[in-house]
């Protein structure tokens, strides 16, 4: 047995999905956050419990030849990046493992995916940062990113995953509120300002600008406006939003442009869409390239006759790459302004053969899938597929489902309920969110013949 605080030696055995290290000490598990497969560690016991222990890494004593320094100062501090410690490749497999084996103690499935697709420069990936801001000893306005397990702000003035243009505009915000005396929100006394900085990107390096406000009004709201835009040829839609609420949900329900319009155009495999601060866009471009192009190609050779269903549709974006190939496309989404972006992102590429549906996938499935409807594409939120959906798509004997998931274990608990009816064809992983450990997994499964 260990006890909290003892300091112990350890052979880390493996890696969990949260890329911590896994030891054992007699027949307990102890997990140590920093420590790599393979490695000898030294580390401090913190938590015990009856089925397993959590350790502080003290000092590596026989590393890992995976084992690089980090890159990135604030690594140990900031919660964001948890395998900057890890060569890239190392990292990958990692992500594969971790995966193989939530499919199997989640789903109860043997199948075992072996691609994972990586980036060739894994760095300034993303094109949208959104940070909170926090207030400094000296009362100076920061954005950060919160520290592992609290809501304390790292100041942060860059991060390997964001480019320099974001790096620059969010300094020069923080700078300029700082100049203005607009403060930061303060979520325990509930006062201040700004609570949220949130810059998308796109293809050509324009910038859209989101301040998340507490109250509707920012000091020097003006001046503010005019220092960016004036600085910035290339910030081209500043929009202010207002969230009253005392939660973690970043975005409140009302805004108000305050400079150009709320939107941004991007571009994905060719086409064009608009999306406004509220709607939700894949963040990584060239890896979300390669996750639509492997929807295309697991279409099969029948696709020009195909009616396809794309199910959580978002702006439309799968919707749209499919409708170049398929017949016709369905897309169904809850969010009414996604709608809205997803009809005017096919008039603005000239489609005609997609149609979009605002409301609850499990609502309107139903309706849908008596519409000869071939395959379904599926790209659910974290929490996975309602049961019901599921059931539908079962009793209607739909042939084939492209799922698109970004959490394993709800990929894994709804594929364990498929798995009865439907075999695994096809497993990929694209690594959409780098040095994480998040990932991108495309399934396709066909009806039992
Ligand atoms: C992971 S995103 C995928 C969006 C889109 N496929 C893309 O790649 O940009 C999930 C989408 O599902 C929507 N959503 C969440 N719950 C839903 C539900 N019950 N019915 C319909 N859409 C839902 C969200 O608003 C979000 O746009």
């Amino acid at each position: 047995m260990v006890n909290v605080k003892q300091i112990v030696q350890l052979n880390i055995i493996g890696q969990n999905y949260e890329s911590l290290g896994v030891a054992k000490v007699d027949d307990l598990v102890v997990f140590v956050e920093g420590a790599i497969t393979g490695e000898t560690v030294k580390a401090r016991i913190t938590k015990v419990t009856k089925s397993y222990a959590v350790a502080k890494l003290l000092e590596v004593i026989k590393p890992s030849p995976n084992r690089i320094k980090p890159l990135c100062p604030y690594f140990v501090l900031c919660g964001g990046c948890s395998l900057l410690h890890m060569n890239y490749e190392a990292g990958l497999n990692l992500k594969l493992a971790a995966f193989n084996e939530t499919l199997k103690k989640i789903g109860k499935i043997d199948y075992l995916a072996n691609k994972i697709y990586g980036m060739e420069n894994p760095s300034a990936y993303r094109n949208k940062i959104q940070m909170p801001a926090g207030t400094t000893d000296k009362g100076k306005l920061v954005f950060g990113y919160y520290q592992k397990d609290s809501h304390d702000v790292v100041a942060i003035e860059e991060c390997l995953t964001q480019s320099d243009n974001v790096t620059k505009v969010i300094n020069f915000v923080k700078n300029v509120c700082n100049e203005l005396k607009i403060t930061s929100y303060n979520e325990i006394e509930k006062t201040g300002e700004i609570r949220h900085i949130l810059v998308r990107e796109n293809n050509k390096g324009e910038l859209m600008i989101v301040l998340v406000t507490y109250k509707e009004k920012i000091t020097n709201e003006e001046a503010l406006v005019s220092k960016i835009v004036n600085k910035f040829s290339n910030v081209i839609s500043i929009v202010k939003n207002i969230n009253t609420m005392h939660n973690n949900v970043i975005l409140g329900a009302n805004s108000i442009c305050l400079y150009g319009k709320d939107e941004i155009v991007d571009e994905i495999l060719g086409l064009k869409f608009k999306i406004s601060h509220k709607s939700f866009f894949q963040i990584n471009r060239s890896q979300t390239e390669k996750l639509y192009s492997l929807v295309l190609d697991n279409l099969g050779s029948d696709a020009s006759n195909m009616n396809v269903i794309d199910a959580y549709c978002g702006v439309g974006s799968i919707s749209l790459s499919l409708a170049k190939r398929v017949k016709h496309v369905y897309g169904i989404e809850i969010v009414e302004e996604a709608i809205k972006d997803a009809k005017n992102n096919a008039v603005l590429n000239n489609i005609t053969n997609a149609s979009f549906y605002v409301g609850k996938v499990e609502d309107l499935i139903d309706d849908f899938i008596d519409k000869n409807v071939d395959c379904i594409v599926v790209d659910p939120p974290r929490k996975g597929i309602e049961e019901k959906v599921l059931r539908s798509i079962i009793n209607a004997n739909i042939k084939k489902i492209i799922y698109v998931s970004c959490n394993p274990a709800t990929l894994a608990r709804d594929i364990g309920i498929l798995k009865e009816y439907y075999d695994i064809k096809d497993i990929s992983l694209v690594d959409m969110f780098c040095m994480t450990n998040g990932v991108e997994v495309l399934t396709v499964i066909t009806y039992k013949s």
